[in-house]
């Protein structure tokens, strides 16, 4: 069983979610800790390519389609002394269509690897099927630029993860007036009176003081980190601090900024070579950024 899960998620396609899996995995690992990547972009399955494997037997698509009975089977070993790999499939429906049983077979054979540390690449996008990994993931790192679109689709995807939170916490106490409050709030145009979470919740009081308040404090509770990819100028410098007050003035929740990513063209000589930035050029400022996120993320282990 994996000590930890990290989660490597962001509802924004090419913010750089797959090049810091692989590069996370790779410095991980070479802490000494038995790591395996999981590529779970199953419709752009790339983590193999950024890790320059060629070649594989077993997919993801084997482990749904039932060719191989366990998670396991499917593991590639990499040139990376400690990491291990499992490809994601291209013949299978992607995450965000996967059935909700897959999808819970699919968790379970993943939290019975045999290894420290699990790291799993996901599809963009904020479906429900992608934000769950977060729930399962001691760590969830959200990937975002300091592009004012990405940073509205992160905000998104916390709004959608909020969501999916008050949906268990409503559903286990049978509350079908809650329910629906929150089916009016995820529509803000017409109902732009619930528009922050904290306006929603003062409705909910409404309808059940205890429900409300104990839903509030399981809101608190959950502190998504982000890492900020591409950072260029100056003026990206600031995007921790916007999308942390973008996130506390709609949720009242406190995002941490766990890392800054520098854009580099070590990252586009690296992917030219078929070969990691991390171990290329692993004195770049990527490869060395990414060497602080692999410590932030597990020195209490
Ligand atoms: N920090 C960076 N500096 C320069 N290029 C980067 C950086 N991070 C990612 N890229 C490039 O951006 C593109 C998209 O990255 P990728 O990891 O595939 O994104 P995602 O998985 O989010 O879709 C790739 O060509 C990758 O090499
Ligand atoms: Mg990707």
């Amino acid at each position: 069983m994996p000590k930890k899960v990290i989660a490597i998620v962001g509802p924004k396609g090419g913010v750089g979610k797959s090049t810091i899996s692989a590069n996370l995995a790779i410095a991980i690992a070479a802490t000494g800790k038995k790591t395996i990547a999981v590529d779970l972009d199953l419709g752009g399955a790339n983590l193999h390519v950024i890790l320059g494997i060629r070649n594989y037997t077993y997919s993801l698509d084997d482990f749904v389609l039932k060719n191989i009975k366990t998670l396991g089977e499917a593991l590639i070993v990499t040139e990376v002394p400690n990491l291990r790999l499992i490809c994601g499939g291209s013949k299978i429906p992607d995450i965000a269509n996967m059935p909700f049983q897959q999808k819970l077979k699919l968790i379970g054979h993943m939290l019975k690897l045999d290894c420290d540390v699990v790291i799993i690449d996901l599809a963009a996008g904020s479906s429900y099927n992608v934000v769950d990994f977060l729930f399962i993931a001691q760590t969830g790192l959200l990937v975002t630029t300091p592009e004012v679109t990405s940073l509205m689709k992160a905000y998104g995807f916390i709004k959608s993860a909020i969501f999916r939170l008050l949906t268990f916490h409503f559903k286990a106490r049978h509350t079908e007036r809650l329910m629906a409050l929150m089916e009016m709030a995820k529509d803000t145009d017409a109902n732009p009176n619930l528009n922050t979470i904290e306006k929603f919740l003062k409705e909910a009081e409404k309808i059940d003081m205890e429900i409300a308040n104990s839903a509030r404090k399981k809101i608190e509770r959950f502190t998504p980190s982000f890492v900020i990819n591409m950072v260029q100028s100056t003026r990206d410098v600031n995007t921790g601090a916007v999308i942390q007050n973008l996130v506390k003035h709609y949720t009242n929740i406190e995002a941490k900024v766990m890392q800054s990513l520098p854009n580099d063209e070590a990252v586009k000589r690296a992917l030219f070579k078929t070969k990691p930035v991390m171990l290329c050029e692993p004195m770049s400022p990527f490869a060395i950024g990414i060497k602080e996120l692999a410590y932030k993320c597990t020195r209490e282990d």
